[in-house]
């Protein structure tokens, strides 16, 4: 009984981190890990969540043309986070030999049902975190969807590979493998733009002396939108801060620093730098950029706010951006450097 006690007071406060903190206790390790699925599990456990997904046509034009081009009949197929079970129904009707749709929200049911409804017979759903998930045999598939608007943020990486590693065949094929992460300096559209509130001037009214108190919280410096009227321009020519191939990468292999240099092609005020990503399989690409009209809607694009600065052509502008763990934008920072 003291055992079990103590259990139940181990699981509390590995999944209420703030909470073990306020007692004076360190997290537990596992504990942010805990934290997240918990968040994602409720996320995802809701039919408006995945609507949003399921509407998005670019989204899904991708995944089902991906998915025709990669699985053959008969291929053995994993369905990393399932949700509605729509991509896993896609290599069904492909003709994959068999689906191992997992997925640890209680999206599942719904799932479950669809695929009854729909007379998909060859897949098997399983209610479960993809790290607890195992096959009698490896897979010729890997297919997720497990891009957060900051890219790392639903744990993709971890997940993918961790999968790869232990259940693809040697061969075998990612869907999405190949991905971009920008990070651009960007101008916001000027009737959008909220700047700092040390920056302000209302009416003559100087708000200047707010400077010495500037908030602690890292959200404060992230803008989050979805507004594609937001991004007026992007001030250099974009390219990709960090190219990723999951059918390759190992996580110790991400970078803990990149250095983002851009030369200004269009003038304007710098007010931050902008968020976002794409993916391919073969030629076919998703997006998720804030200007590109055929974007993934779905997605909103983070925008890392940085103090407002007038820059003209050919002038060159430097950033680093690190992250103690990709995953967590919590843990990124970014800081404007004098470039060389
Ligand atoms: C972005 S949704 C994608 C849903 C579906 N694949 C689609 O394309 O519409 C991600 C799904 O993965 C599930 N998920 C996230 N991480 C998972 C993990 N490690 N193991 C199992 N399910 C996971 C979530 O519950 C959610 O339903």
């Amino acid at each position: 009984m003291l055992w079990r006690a103590l259990h139940r007071v181990r699981e509390t406060l590995r999944s209420r981190p703030k909470l073990a903190l306020w007692l004076g206790l360190s997290p537990l390790p596992g504990a942010k890990d805990a934290d997240y699925r918990k968040f994602n599990l409720s996320l995802f456990s809701r039919f408006a969540e995945q609507e949003r997904m399921l509407a998005d046509r670019p989204r899904m034009a991708f995944y089902h043309a991906a998915i025709t081009q990669t699985v053959k009949p008969g291929d053995r197929v994993i369905d990393l986070g399932t949700g509605t079970g729509i991509l896993a129904a896609f290599a069904s009707r492909r003709g994959a030999g068999r689906v191992f749709a997992v997925d640890h929200s209680e999206i599942l049911k719904h799932a479950r049902r669809l695929a009854a409804h729909n007379k998909l017979e060859n897949v098997e759903f399983i209610s479960s975190h993809s790290r607890d998930f195992t096959t009698a045999e490896p897979v010729d598939v890997i297919l997720h969807e497990q891009m957060g608007d900051f890219l790392f943020d639903e744990a993709m990486v971890a997940n993918v590979i961790d999968l790869r590693d232990r259940l693809l065949k040697p061969g075998g094929l990612i869907v999405p493998a190949i991905f971009d992460f920008y990070c651009e300096p960007v101008m916001v559209r000027a009737d959008r733009r909220v700047p700092f509130i040390w920056e302000l001037n209302v009416h003559g009214y100087d708000y200047a002396c707010l400077d010495r108190s500037r908030p602690q919280d890292p959200g404060y410096y992230r803008h989050n939108s979805s507004d594609l009227g937001v991004v007026d321009h992007f001030l250099g020519e974009p390219s990709p801060a960090l190219a990723l191939d999951l059918q390759t990468l190992r996580e110790a292999d991400l970078p803990r620093e990149i250095r983002i240099r851009r030369t200004v092609v269009q003038e304007g005020t710098l007010d931050g730098l902008v968020v976002f990503f794409t993916a391919r399989t073969g030629d076919l690409s998703l997006s998720s950029s804030p200007i590109d009209p055929g974007r993934a809607p779905h997605w909103g694009f983070r925008i890392l706010r940085t103090e407002s600065a007038f820059l003209s052509k050919g002038d060159v502008i430097e950033f680093t951006l690190s992250a103690d763990e990709w995953s967590n934008p919590e843990t990124w920072r970014w800081s404007q450097t004098q470039p060389a």
